[in-house]
């Protein structure tokens, strides 16, 4: 979006204050780790930050954001507008269900009773199993990455909305995003991750904590956004910023060339 020479630097700056004065009030209002954000886009040498187009699909843009930011709950809106979502957490699952090739191979690899009486993975002894032996989470992801990304691709190729909303919770973590022409963040502070999780999953702060440790940190997820969704206030507060981003992509989407 922005680049590294002063010239365009400053040209994008005037163009933002120019065009989107309520934005600027906004991002003053928000906190440093926002304001910070946009400094490091603005000062931009981060690899996060260089984006190509992706060729021959439609317009891409990928939500991310920490466990209980709100990811599901912003890609409905999106839905509602009559876009399409395609869920990494979903296709994640797709490849392993009973039957297919990388469950057999799961299965050869760590014996039967990986595999539970209904055919299912069974993902918490897999996950024991990547705790005591973390090298077998190599493994694991040379197996199940390529069919994630075939199948990923096959159905953003099949879709018809002007964009798809590419819903992956570790976008960051497993450096996806140059497969996608945008990145949007639902971002939340840590302290409302936490109480929503925890809420939501009846998890004590220790285990929600734990999961939170495990991923990206907030700053490094935004230090990749094109575009940020304040999620901390009321659910309702979000539609607006949904509403002003969909308008977005629809103009950025009709302008990608194949
Ligand atoms: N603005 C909001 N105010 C209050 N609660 C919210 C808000 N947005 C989402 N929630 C609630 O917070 C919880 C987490 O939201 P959601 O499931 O959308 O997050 P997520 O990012 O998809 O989580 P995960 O990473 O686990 O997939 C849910 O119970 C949801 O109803
Ligand atoms: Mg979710």
């Amino acid at each position: 979006m922005i680049r590294a020479s002063g010239y365009a630097t400053r040209l994008r700056i005037s163009l933002y204050l120019r065009y989107n004065p309520l934005n600027l009030v906004v991002l003053y209002q928000c906190d440093l780790t926002r304001i910070f954000a946009f400094l490091s886009q603005i000062i931009t040498l981060n690899p996060c930050r260089k984006r190509s187009q992706v060729r021959n699909m439609p317009y891409i843009v990928a939500l991310t954001g920490g466990i209980g930011s709100g990811k599901s709950t912003i890609a409905q809106a999106f839905a509602a507008s009559g876009v399409e979502i395609i869920d990494a957490d979903l296709i994640a699952r797709e490849v392993v269900e009973p039957g297919t090739p990388a469950l057999q191979a799961i299965q050869a690899r760590y014996g039967a009773s990986i595999v539970t009486e209904q055919g299912m993975l069974d993902r918490k002894q897999l996950r024991d199993i990547i705790f005591q032996q973390p090298e077998e989470k190599n493994w694991l992801n040379a197996l199940l990455h390529p069919l994630i990304n075939a199948r990923t691709r096959q159905l953003i190729g099949q879709a018809t909305s002007p964009y798809v909303l590419w819903v992956v919770p570790l976008l960051v973590e497993n450096q996806l995003q140059h497969q996608a022409d945008r990145v949007l963040v639902v971002d939340v502070d840590e302290p409302t991750q936490l109480a929503r999780t925890q809420q939501r999953d009846h998890l004590s702060v220790e285990q929600a904590k734990r999961i939170l440790a495990a991923q990206a940190t907030r700053q490094q997820r935004l230090a990749c956004a094109d575009d940020i969704i304040d999620n901390s206030g009321e659910p309702e507060d979000a539609l607006p910023q949904v509403a002003e981003l969909h308008q977005r992509y629809l103009r950025l989407a009709a302008t990608k060339q194949d």
